[in-house]
């Protein structure tokens, strides 16, 4: 708010300058108030340089509201840009080109450094929500600027910010990832599921389908749109409209409308649904992140139980496979057949599923994670509640294998010593712990 003050200390209260009878003080007036005038005028210009700038100068002032102003009139700038080119720039002339949607976030960090390795163009967005201690976020974000990629702080339903990006970039794919994630946060927040998951979803298709020409996308669905399915393994075909919470309903309702865009403006899209992902870097409101630092704290951790003492198993799939899968699917999307907002033909749509093919009881993790933290774990067996987790998820993947050559390769015991190693050097022993 330092900007504002400033804005109010300029000498504008009329009672410092009263109007006043002599010809020559009346001289002396409109001196003073052609010097008021012109210093005015430069003050002014100054704060429009300052905001037109300095994007990143938005940072460390407070109000949310003066923020989002801010922002919108900080778009652009020959620095800004520039950035932008070089983050997206890929390294051979006729290489990829990706717009990374939740690139702060856990998959999206992963994907983004994978991308950038192989010598791809990426760019980075995410708005950095405080869903979760948005400090990681900003660990993630350091981590992939030094290997050159920029993230540009934005929320997915800014279409003109959108707009922009593509006028500065032609992007050839969007790996969109950014989303409202978590099962049971959906019934303390159902409104945040709405605004990215189905209104920035939305807003994203506009924008791509519109552009010319259009990017092939890459989404994140998710496992959950199996809802209640009985059925194991989980194949592609089988039901998914039963979803058993307001996250899964969200995820399915996405990927109906990806069907509409593919079928009316010709985009490519393909919609990844991933099985419980885990590795470093992870997500603080997963079992296995919070299990590890309630374990190191001393704190029981729930473990949950179906009826008739049936275990709850999760289909546990360490980050670099679905690395791999992400990769596979861009590297094997056609391109949109769309342009000016118009389909020409018919255009790919897929769905896959991106698991692991060995579910493990949530037991099972917990024995993995004392024998890791050389801690005993103080277990709390819990009913399972009614409130969005089914009791356990499969993944039938013979169909990405055949696709893109999808195979994951790291077991439970594995990605949790990666994990384990990672959440120790980040948080210090436990000792700085995970909030
Ligand atoms: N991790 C898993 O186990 C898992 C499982 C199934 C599906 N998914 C899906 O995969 C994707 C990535 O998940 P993740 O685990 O990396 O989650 P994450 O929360 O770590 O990453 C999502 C990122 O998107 C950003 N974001 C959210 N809403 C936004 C908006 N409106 N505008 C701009 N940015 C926004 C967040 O700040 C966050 O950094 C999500 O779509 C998620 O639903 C994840
Ligand atoms: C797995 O999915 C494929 C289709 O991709 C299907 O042909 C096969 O029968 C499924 N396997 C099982 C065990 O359900």
């Amino acid at each position: 708010m330092s900007q504002m003050k400033h804005i109010d200390n300029t000498p504008s209260t009329p009672g410092k300058f009263k109007i006043e009878k002599s010809p020559y003080n009346r001289l002396r007036l409109q001196f003073s108030l052609a010097k008021i005038i012109f210093w005015s005028l430069v003050f002014v210009g100054l704060i429009f340089v300052f905001f037109y700038r300095s994007p990143s100068s938005s940072s460390h002032v407070s109000s949310d509201l003066f923020r989002r102003s801010l922002r919108t009139s900080s778009y652009g700038g020959p620095a800004w840009e520039k950035k932008i080119k070089a983050s997206a720039k890929p390294r051979s002339s006729n290489g990829m080109c990706v717009l990374v949607t939740g690139a702060a976030g856990f998959v999206g960090t992963h994907v983004s450094a994978a991308l950038k390795r192989r010598g791809n163009g990426v760019l980075g967005l995410d708005n950095f929500n405080d869903y979760y201690d948005p400090s990681l976020k900003r660990a993630r974000q350091e981590l992939l600027e030094r290997s050159g990629v920029y993230i540009v702080e934005a929320d997915i339903n800014d279409a003109t910010l959108l707009k922009k990006l593509f006028e500065i970039v032609a992007f050839t794919h969007v790996m969109h990832l950014a989303a409202q994630a978590g099962v049971r946060y959906a019934m303390e927040n159902p409104s945040s599921y709405v605004h990215s998951n189905i209104a920035g979803l939305v807003n994203m298709l506009e924008v791509c389908k519109s552009v010319n020409p259009q990017p092939s996308i890459v989404w994140a669905s998710s496992s959950s749109v199996y809802g209640l399915n009985t059925k194991v393994p989980f194949s592609e075909r089988d039901r998914t409209d039963q979803p058993a919470s307001l996250y899964a309903a969200t995820k399915k309702a996405g990927e109906e409308i990806a069907h509409t865009y593919n079928h009316i403006y010709g985009l490519s899209i393909t919609g990844l649904r991933f099985f419980t992902v885990y590795g470093p870097w992870g997500r603080p409101d997963m079992a296995y992140f919070f299990f590890t630092r309630d374990i190191l704290k001393g704190k029981s951790i729930p473990i949950f139980e179906a009826a008739n003492h049936g275990t709850v198993a999760r289909d546990f799939t360490y980050i670099d496979d679905i690395v791999k899968g992400c990769l596979g699917a861009l590297d094997t999307a056609k391109k949109s057949t769309g342009s000016g907002g118009k389909k020409k033909g018919p255009a790919q749509l897929r769905v896959f599923n991106l698991g692991n093919t060995s579910p493990v009881p949530v037991s099972d993790l917990v024995s993995i994670l004392e024998k890791l933290l050389k801690v005993k774990a103080k277990r709390l067996i819990m009913k399972l509640p009614r409130n969005g987790d089914v009791q356990f998820t499969h993944a039938n993947i013979s169909l990405a294998q055949k696709e893109f050559g999808y195979k994951p390769t790291t077991d439970l015991q594995t990605g949790l010593k990666k994990f384990v190693r990672w959440y120790l050097s980040y948080y210090g022993n436990g000792k700085k712990s995970a909030q």
